[in-house]
């Protein structure tokens, strides 16, 4: 097992009228900086919940956070809540809206005009608000961890910052709240849940029997109840969904196993370059990153086949490739596309996937970090 230290003090309430709560998290009279996106909250019910449980703080508001958040937004969210002394940043909605909670509480304290290029060469966040967290969306475990993907327009550039006081110090999961969600937001959440447990498990395999037992309920899990929850979002797969989503990227089943995020990393530069949403960019690339993989990957691969897949098969390499198969047959069946050419009418260009992971210095991913330029254009070449 690779060393770890593991610590999450998120508190999380889950279920069923779990909003009314709020008041129990935050001491009347705290002034309260509001965080949402584009409307949901208010079409959805969740918005007038939240503002009840508040009634005893100040609350101020800024709605607009954009799906793949946006820096220069954030920017100007930081004047607002300066200007209003909020003490607690809450993030009400999906990924985008909790990491961009999590920035704003990390940048409200700190004293750099523009804190992009401070944080993204790792210096110190110093002190940083406290953040909650609602969560209206399932998908990528952003609720009770340190990372927010953030995007700059004007530096062309979408990159994660990880920040462990920004990790919220509660998160509200209610899956009511997924009632208003559309098909396409419910795929998406499965996928890339999906996908973040597989980065954390199909790499050098070690001795973490546990770390692998846990991935290997939560991908299935997602396999059983994801295409039920897209087909009904009924109560039973909407709370599943939720947990399995919030475990796959907590920190838990990542602990002291070797870690592959170059999908993640090729498919945020897709969406900065593309706009095509995040899940659907890790669906477009994984199976091909598996393929190139499949040498290094083998021993994962194998098992992932025989106990994700339950398939029966004694030779290594027939067994991977079927579990890719399997894979990418998923993916499919949660409505995302498996190939670049699916992502049509776009065509997306190696060099400028290529020029984006070198302007985020991402240029040796994967855990043996020997996935470079070279190596991401036979991946994207594999993925056409
Ligand atoms: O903006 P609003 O109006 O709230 O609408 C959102 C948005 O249009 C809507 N939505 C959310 N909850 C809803 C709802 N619509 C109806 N009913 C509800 N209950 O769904 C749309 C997508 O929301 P978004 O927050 O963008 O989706 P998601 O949760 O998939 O987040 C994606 C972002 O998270 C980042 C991604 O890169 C992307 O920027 N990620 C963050 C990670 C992390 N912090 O650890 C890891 C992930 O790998 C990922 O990179
Ligand atoms: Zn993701």
């Amino acid at each position: 097992m690779v060393s770890f230290r593991l610590c999450n003090p998120t508190e999380i309430l889950f279920g069923s009228g779990q909003i009314a709560r709020l008041s129990d998290l935050i001491a009347p009279g705290t002034k309260v900086f509001l965080l949402y996106g584009g409307g949901s909250i208010k079409r959805n019910g969740v918005y007038d919940q939240v503002m009840a449980a508040l009634s005893r703080c100040e609350v101020v508001e800024r709605g607009g956070i954009e799906v793949n958040p946006v820096y220069e937004t954030i920017l100007n969210a930081r004047d607002l809540a300066r200007r209003s002394g909020s003490e607690l940043v809450l993030a009400v909605g999906g990924g985008s809206v909790v990491d961009a909670g999590k920035f704003l509480a990390t940048i409200i304290p700190l004293d750099v005009a523009d804190p992009w290029d401070h944080l993204a060469s790792g210096k110190p966040a110093g002190k940083t608000l406290p953040v909650g967290a609602i969560l209206t969306l399932p998908a990528t475990g952003s609720e009770s961890n340190p990372v927010s993907v953030i995007s700059s327009r004007e530096r062309h550039l979408k990159i994660p910052f990880a920040n462990e006081a920004a990790r919220p110090r509660f998160a509200i999961l209610d899956p009511d709240t997924m009632a208003s969600l559309d098909k396409r937001q419910l795929q998406n959440g499965v996928v890339d849940a999906f996908t973040h447990v597989v980065e954390q498990y199909l790499t050098t395999p070690v001795n973490t029997p546990v770390q692998y037992g846990f991935s290997e309920v939560i991908l299935q899990v997602l396999i059983e109840w994801g295409p039920r929850l897209v087909e009904k979002n009924d109560a039973e797969a909407r709370e599943n969904i939720m947990w399995a989503a919030n475990q796959a990227l907590n920190g838990l089943v990542g602990a002291g196993v070797p870690q592959d995020w170059s999908t993640h990393m090729i498919g945020h530069a897709i969406t900065a370059l593309y706009d095509i949403d995040h899940a659907r960019t890790l669906s477009m690339v994984m199976p091909a990153l598996m393929r190139f993989k499949s040498k290094d990957k083998q021993a994962m691969l194998a098992r992932y086949a025989r106990r994700v897949w339950q398939i029966d098969e004694p030779d290594a390499d027939k067994a991977a490739e079927e579990a890719i198969r399997r894979t990418e047959d998923f993916f499919r069946r949660m409505g995302c596309p498996v190939r670049l050419s699916d992502a049509t009418p776009v065509e997306i260009a190696a060099d400028d996937v290529v020029a984006h992971l070198e302007r985020a210095g991402q240029t040796a991913l994967g855990e043996r970090h020997d996935i470079g330029t070279t190596e991401v254009r036979e991946i994207l070449k594999l993925a056409a």
